[in-house]
């Protein structure tokens, strides 16, 4: 008995050492643990055991199986580390690797974001309008008259049907205020568009971010302390921000806003990078005629509005010298800030 267990399992151990591939291991497996395999049935010869030998073979039987089990799993695994090595053949993996070229987020988004971050945690929420405007949004409900330069052909861009590019995205403001209720507080990034000579300051498209803010009893004090904390936020506690009294047909009082801009090597200049004002009761009027109600009506509501460039703003954040640099896609320029 012991003779022949030992037989098969010589035999098993044989057969599973001789196979050459996952099929021929396969076979080998059925033929030996199958339902009839060879090591299956001697399972079989217990009930002919004496009693008094039952322990000892029944000890064997499992020994055998665990054994011919254990040359079937180191089997499996020699035979499929074998097929990796035949699929790296001709293939040398201690070489070094080839650098990846990673992308990276181009400077304005980084800023756009971090500047729509900032104002999302002062309270402002994202609104949107288009680039392809109509006069009336763009300048005639902004209380611009139709001799303002901005509206000369010579400065904007307009289409044979009469729409613009938008010169600003201070459309967005009137076009929020025509379908949502006061109180309102928004922000609008995007882009907009001007027949400016290109230079190291200008583009003839670029990026702003318009602020509205209305509610009952919005004031100076709101519009000055909002916009320091927010540019502080963005360059820095030491950042200097100076506010300077200026015009804008839809508001008053109007200011544009500067920040010293500090590049190594330079001279610090001041650089223009909002402008900011209380919305001017002409634009709520213009507001109510259009939405048909008096919900914006100056007796019961007063606003701040902000327009900022962003390229202005990634100018001083990085200390870059000339605008065309975020336009040109110099990778050299680019990788700087990936
Ligand atoms: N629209 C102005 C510009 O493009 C900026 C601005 C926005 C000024 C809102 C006042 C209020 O220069």
């Amino acid at each position: 008995m012991i003779d022949k267990i030992a037989q098969i399992k010589d035999e098993a151990l044989q057969s599973i050492a001789a196979a050459t591939d996952e099929n021929s291991l396969n076979e080998a497996r059925v033929a030996v643990m199958g339902k009839k395999g060879t090591v299956t049935l001697l399972g079989t010869i217990m009930k002919d055991v004496p009693s008094s030998e039952k322990a000892a073979i029944g000890q064997l039987l499992n020994a055998t199986r665990s054994a011919v089990q254990n040359a079937l799993d180191e089997k499996q695994i020699a035979l499929q580390s074998q097929a990796d090595l035949a699929a790296l053949a001709g293939i040398d993996p201690t070489l070094p690797p080839r650098a990846l070229a990673t992308g990276g987020l181009h400077p304005l988004t980084l800023l756009r974001e971090r500047a729509v971050g900032i104002l999302r945690r002062m309270g402002f929420s994202l609104a949107e309008g288009p680039e392809i405007e109509d006069e009336f949004h763009c300048f005639d409900a902004l209380n611009t008259p139709s001799d303002h330069p901005a509206r000369n052909p010579k400065d904007t861009f307009y289409f044979d049907s009469g729409k613009l590019l938008r010169t600003h995205t201070s459309s967005v403001q009137v076009r929020t205020m025509e379908k949502q209720m006061p109180p309102l507080r928004i922000i609008a990034p995007g882009t907009a568009y001007r027949r400016d000579e290109i230079d190291s300051t200008h583009l003839s498209a670029f990026h702003q971010l318009e602020g509205l803010y209305v509610d009952k009893d919005v004031s100076l004090p709101d519009l000055k302390g909002t916009l320091e904390m927010f540019l502080r936020e963005l360059f820095g506690a030491q950042t200097a921000v100076r506010f300077r009294p200026h015009f804008f047909p839809f508001t008053e009082p109007s200011f544009e806003i500067d920040v010293l801009l500090e590049i190594k090597g330079q001279a610090p200049r001041w650089i223009e990078v909002a402008g900011c004002g209380m919305v001017d009761p002409a634009v709520f009027e213009a507001v109510c005629q259009s939405r048909g109600d008096r919900f914006f009506d100056s007796s019961r509501v007063t606003g701040f509005a902000f327009g900022m460039g962003l390229e202005r703003l990634a100018m001083i954040q990085w200390g870059i010298r000339d605008i065309r640099l975020l336009i040109e896609n110099d990778i050299r320029f680019l990788k700087q800030f990936a």
